[in-house]
């Protein structure tokens, strides 16, 4: 399955790398072996995290310690490389009801204390989403899979905390959020499968250059699709997402002066008389996309167009879709 979620937690055994399909995986940290490494978090597509022996996220000593790998991201203009991950800290393998299959908060996997909670598999299975499958397999006929369409089943995993507000932190809102940023506009109404096919992904789509998405903004929007305020976005193949769903969000890498992190938000509302995206205390998005994110990852100093005033900017968006 191209999905990337068969592949986010992946046991190293008799101290061998495990397989990736799309990526390589990245060695240990310094100081560590494959022999030292129980499990290997991530490594799909943004980074990647390592469990030690004893099931604790590796964290190392201090300051200096970089323990998280970063994949190369040629959309952020960032080479691959290491960063620090709560360094000094004791960090024990929490994760486990977003990132397993068959999850259970008592006891410790593989009798690793670090470790909370058991999994029947590591990583997100058939079974995750479509309940017990042996039961089906058995009796094809006469039990039925688990078919769950609504968004909450995608939002057991693709959230951070109460659907209200989206958690912000160091000019970024925070990843695995898109149910939250979802709930910020008329889109609440839609469900994640209208759009995604959740056995195929984005990621992997996006790379071979196909269609990502079922469904297309143009689908639904075909009046805005055909009027846009400028023949130069136009000639220039300015994409409705490059406007409506720029990268606000950080997974790993994120560039806060150039407006670029390295996922795309689904709040896709813009305000054209808004130009700043977080509250005062830098906390919490506002609901609405700003001019800075919408336009500015573009229009900066050392990005793709001309930089711009906010009252260039604003003049031009205002209407955007306004018929002539
Ligand atoms: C992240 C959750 C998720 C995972 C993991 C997942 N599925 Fe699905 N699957 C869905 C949802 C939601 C639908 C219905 C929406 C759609 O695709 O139209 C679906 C639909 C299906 C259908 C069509 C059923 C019908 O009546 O239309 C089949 C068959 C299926 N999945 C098999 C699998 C198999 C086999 C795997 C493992 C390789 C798998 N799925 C993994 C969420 C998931
Ligand atoms: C509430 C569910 C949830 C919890 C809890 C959670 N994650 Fe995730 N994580 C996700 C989702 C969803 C994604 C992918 C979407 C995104 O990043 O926006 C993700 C992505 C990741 C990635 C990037 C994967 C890749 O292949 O690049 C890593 C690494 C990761 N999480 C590690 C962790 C660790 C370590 C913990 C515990 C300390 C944790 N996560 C807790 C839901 C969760
Ligand atoms: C059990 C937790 C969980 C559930 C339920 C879940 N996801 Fe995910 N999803 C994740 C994690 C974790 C990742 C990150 C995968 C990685 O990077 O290794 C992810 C990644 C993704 C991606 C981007 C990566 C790719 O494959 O291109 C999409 C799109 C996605 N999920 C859509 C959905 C949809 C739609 C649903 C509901 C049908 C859903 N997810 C349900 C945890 C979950
Ligand atoms: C399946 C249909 C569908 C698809 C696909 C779709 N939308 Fe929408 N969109 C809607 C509906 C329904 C509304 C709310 C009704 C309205 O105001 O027209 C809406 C509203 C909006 C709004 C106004 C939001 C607000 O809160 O004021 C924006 C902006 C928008 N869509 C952008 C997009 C973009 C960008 C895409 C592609 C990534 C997209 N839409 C894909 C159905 C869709
Ligand atoms: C150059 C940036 C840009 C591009 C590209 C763009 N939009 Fe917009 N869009 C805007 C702005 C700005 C607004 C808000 C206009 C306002 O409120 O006066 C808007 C508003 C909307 C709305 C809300 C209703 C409305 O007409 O105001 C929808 C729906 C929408 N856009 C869909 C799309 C679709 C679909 C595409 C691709 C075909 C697209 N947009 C391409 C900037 C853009
Ligand atoms: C209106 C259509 C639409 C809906 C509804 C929608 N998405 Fe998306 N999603 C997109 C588009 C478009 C992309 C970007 C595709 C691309 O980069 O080519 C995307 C990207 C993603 C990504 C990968 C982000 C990245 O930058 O790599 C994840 C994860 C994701 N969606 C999860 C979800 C979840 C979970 C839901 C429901 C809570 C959801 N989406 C609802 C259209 C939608
Ligand atoms: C994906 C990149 C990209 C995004 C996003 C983008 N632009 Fe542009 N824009 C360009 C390019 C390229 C040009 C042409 C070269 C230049 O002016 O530097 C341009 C030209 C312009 C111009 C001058 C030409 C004209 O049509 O008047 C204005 C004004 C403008 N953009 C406003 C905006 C506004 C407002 C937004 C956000 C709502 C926006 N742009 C988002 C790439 C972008």
């Amino acid at each position: 399955m191209k999905s990337g979620h068969a592949w986010k937690l992946n046991p190293v055994v008799d101290g061998k790398p495990p397989e990736y399909p799309f990526t390589e995986v990245p060695e240990p940290p310094e100081g560590y072996t494959w022999d030292d490494i129980a499990y290997v978090i991530g490594g799909y597509n943004w980074k990647a995290r390592f469990i030690d022996k004893n099931g604790y996220i590796i964290t190392g000593p201090d300051e200096n310690a970089t323990t998280q790998y970063n994949f190369a991201n040629p959309e952020v203009g960032k080479e691959a490389g290491w960063v620090a991950y709560h360094p000094g800290q004791e960090k024990p393998y929490n994760c486990g009801p977003c990132h397993t299959t068959g999850y259970k908060p008592e006891g410790h996997q593989d009798g690793l204390e670090g470790i909370v909670g058991t999994w029947a598999e590591p990583g997100i299975k058939c079974e995750r989403c479509h309940g017990p499958g042996s039961l089906h397999v058995a009796n094809p006929y006469t039990v039925r899979m688990v078919v769950d369409r609504d968004s909450e089943l995608c939002g057991e995993c693709h959230l951070r905390g109460s659907p209200e507000a989206v958690n912000a932190k160091g000019g970024f809102i925070q990843h695995h959020e898109q149910y939250e940023e979802l709930f910020q506009s008329k889109h609440i109404t839609l469900r994640c499968v209208i759009c995604h096919d959740p056995h195929a992904g984005v990621v992997q789509l996006r790379k071979a250059g196909e269609q990502t998405t079922r469904t297309q903004c143009e689908n639904c929007h075909f009046q805005e699709a055909k009027y846009q305020n400028s023949e130069v976005h136009k000639a220039v193949g300015v994409t409705c997402i490059d406007c409506h769903m720029p990268r606000i969000v950080k997974s790993a890498w994120g560039d806060a002066e150039k407006f670029t992190g390295d996922i795309r938000t689904h709040m896709m509302a813009i305000d054209p008389d808004q130009i700043e995206q977080f509250t005062e205390d830098g906390k919490t998005a506002l609901s609405q996309i700003g001019l800075n994110f919408a336009c500015r990852h573009c229009h900066v100093e050392g990005g793709k167009a001309t930089p711009k005033t906010d009252d260039e900017l604003r003049e031009r968006a205002t209407g955007y879709h306004a018929r002539p």
